[in-house]
């Protein structure tokens, strides 16, 4: 049988660390409350002359390494980022160009946060249906660019990274499943209330800004973890036993909490990351792998599975062996 596997795994996060305190200074916040409502402490912010593509890039380089292939190997790179450089050209095609990854195809997907279990399912398609023998799927974003700093429902949640995974072709077990879901009737949600066709309206304070019901997406997010895991012990025939280890998007730990316990999976096989990277959207299950695999806990041959929940909304899993 083939499979797509992933044989790289890259990270990257900027240099800059925004604490809880630090935002304590700018805002009507505390870091006792960002804490114990997300368990987030810190979160990493671009610099001026950083962007999704520069993050993207740095991390693709890292999973190129660790695969050992070069640009010339590409048979396609897909980015999923809700924050791209620019509208055109896509930022898969600037990551191509400073790759050198001459005439291999490159789009970019937003699913948001969902982003990166999207590009995994894609790319695990295309592959074992022959369309090439290795894929470069990477999640990269500057949220801190579409934050609006005056509004602390939102402004102490999210960060900025990138994560990338080289897929490539394979005899031995790599993607097992993937599921993909959405639901665009909570568009109100979580969403940026301006944009590229509706206009921008900076004059007014309205650029494309993050504005999100809390408290209405938490509730959903736990919900669909539920069916997520519902899904996942059919994949297993029940045997949930078999999964080593769980990396969920990183939103906010009681959320990550929720989806463990719904699986029945104990913390200490759980990957979370939400604590030092905050919710970088589809950055933020590659960081969080990479992270764990680069610190030893996860060994090739373990059974992973993904879990992500986002703007859209958008949902997925993917069940693989590393
Ligand atoms: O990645 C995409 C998916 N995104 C998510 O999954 C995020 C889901 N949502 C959440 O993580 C949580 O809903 C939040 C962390 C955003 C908020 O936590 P919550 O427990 O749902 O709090 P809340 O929105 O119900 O707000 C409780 C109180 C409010 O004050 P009142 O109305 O009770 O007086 C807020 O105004 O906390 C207040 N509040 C804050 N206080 C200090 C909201 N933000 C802050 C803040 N600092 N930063």
């Amino acid at each position: 049988m083939t499979y797509a596997r992933i044989t790289g795994i890259g990270s990257y996060l900027p240099e800059k660390v925004l604490t809880n305190k630090d935002l304590e200074k700018m805002m009507d916040t505390s870091d006792e409350w960002i804490r114990e409502r997300t368990g987030i402490k810190r979160r990493h912010i671009a610099a001026d002359d950083e962007t999704t593509s520069s993050l993207g890039l740095i991390a693709a380089r890292h999973a190129m390494e660790m695969a050992d292939v070069t640009a010339g190997d590409l048979d396609m790179i897909i980015v999923a980022t809700c924050t791209p450089d620019k509208v055109i050209p896509g930022t898969a095609c600037i990551i191509q160009r400073h790759l050198g990854a001459k005439r291999c195809p490159a789009i970019d997907i937003n699913a948001a946060c969902s982003g990166f279990i999207y590009g995994l399912d894609q790319a695990n398609r295309y592959l074992v249906t022959g369309g090439g023998r290795r894929a470069l799927v990477i999640g990269a974003e500057t949220l801190s660019r579409i934050t609006d700093w005056h509004d602390r429902t939102t402004a102490v949640l999210f960060g900025d990274g990138a994560g990338a995974a080289v897929l490539e072709v394979s005899d031995e077990p790599g993607i097992l499943s993937t599921h993909i879901h959405a639901n665009g009737e909570f568009e109100d949600l979580l969403q940026t209330r301006n944009g590229v066709s509706l206009g921008f309206d900076a004059s007014a304070g309205l650029g494309a800004f993050i504005e999100m019901n809390g408290n209405a997406v938490f509730k959903r997010a736990v919900a669909t973890f539920d069916s997520m895991a519902r899904e996942t012990v059919a994949d297993l025939d029940g045997h949930l036993e078999d999964i080593d280890w769980f990396i969920p998007h990183q939103a906010n730990m009681r959320i990550i909490l929720a989806a463990a316990k719904k699986l029945g999976m104990s913390m200490d096989r759980v990957i979370a990351t939400v604590d030092e990277h905050a919710n970088t959207s589809a950055a933020s299950i590659p960081l969080a792998m990479d992270l764990a695999v680069r610190d030893g806990r996860i060994k090739r041959g373990d059974t992973l599975l993904i879990g992500a929940f986002g703007a859209g909304f958008t949902w997925g899993s993917a069940m693989l062996e590393f």
